[in-house]
């Protein structure tokens, strides 16, 4: 009986292919062509990515956020700073990502080097976003345990009467950037003969392979 998940990779084999003999020297323009290509592939939350961290313990852990620029060749998430992720960060920067959009066969694992956005940059965003999140931001503590969710709903309450009209952005919420030091652009192929392209960070530059699949 033939596999619908091989049937379906198959249907995507040509298009996999035009993108590696295209592939630049380049690991952000990839990353931006793959990231556009998968948003117009109808990729569902293209921009949701796996963040790695590691405790002091060098317990790894795994969590989902969204990415939301990639600015001045820095990948930029928010999340709150007194989190499992920002204790962990604290202690070791060294954190990873993995990007998959399985309707193209792709996968893109980052490595690299992760620090606080500067408050200017935090507050913008801050303030970009509708109230309910603002208040949000305030209401959990993220990672905390909850004794029970009504904790929360009076923690909005009185949130609500605290701040009758702007919200300010809590200190601990706020931007981290990655500095990417290592790339992998991984596409699915015919037969498992799958193609790894990867990056090394070198100095300024950036070291181009491939790795067996
Ligand atoms: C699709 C999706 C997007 C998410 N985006 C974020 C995000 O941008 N920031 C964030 O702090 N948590 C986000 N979360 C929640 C995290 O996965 C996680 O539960 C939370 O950050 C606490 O993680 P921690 O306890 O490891 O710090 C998202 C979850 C999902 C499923």
């Amino acid at each position: 009986m033939s596999n619908p998940l091989e049937q379906y990779r198959d249907s995507h084999r040509d298009f996999e292919q035009d993108a590696s003999a295209n592939i630049s020297d380049n690991p952000f323009e990839i990353f931006q062509d793959w990231f556009a290509a998968a948003d117009e592939h109808g990729e569902l939350e293209a921009n949701a990515f796996v963040l790695g961290t590691t405790s002091l313990d060098l317990q790894s852990s795994l969590r989902i956020v969204y990415l939301k620029e990639l600015l001045d060749k820095q990948f930029i998430f928010y999340t709150n700073y007194n989190s499992q992720k920002g204790h962990e960060i604290a202690a070791n920067p060294k954190v990873s990502m993995l990007f998959f959009y399985p309707k193209m066969a792709r996968q893109i694992r980052i490595e690299g080097v992760c620090t606080k956005v500067d408050a200017a940059t935090s507050d913008e965003y801050f303030n970009s976003r509708p109230r309910g999140s603002k208040i949000g931001a305030w209401a959990s503590h993220q990672s905390d345990v909850l004794s029970d969710v009504s904790v929360i709903e009076e923690r909005v309450k009185e949130l609500e009467k605290k701040f009758p009209n702007e919200v300010p952005r809590p200190e601990h919420w706020g931007g981290y950037q990655i500095d990417p030091t290592h790339f992998e652009f991984w596409l699915g192929k015919e037969s498992r003969l799958h193609e790894r392209v990867v990056f090394d960070k070198v100095g300024d530059d950036w070291k181009m392979y491939r790795k067996n699949p």
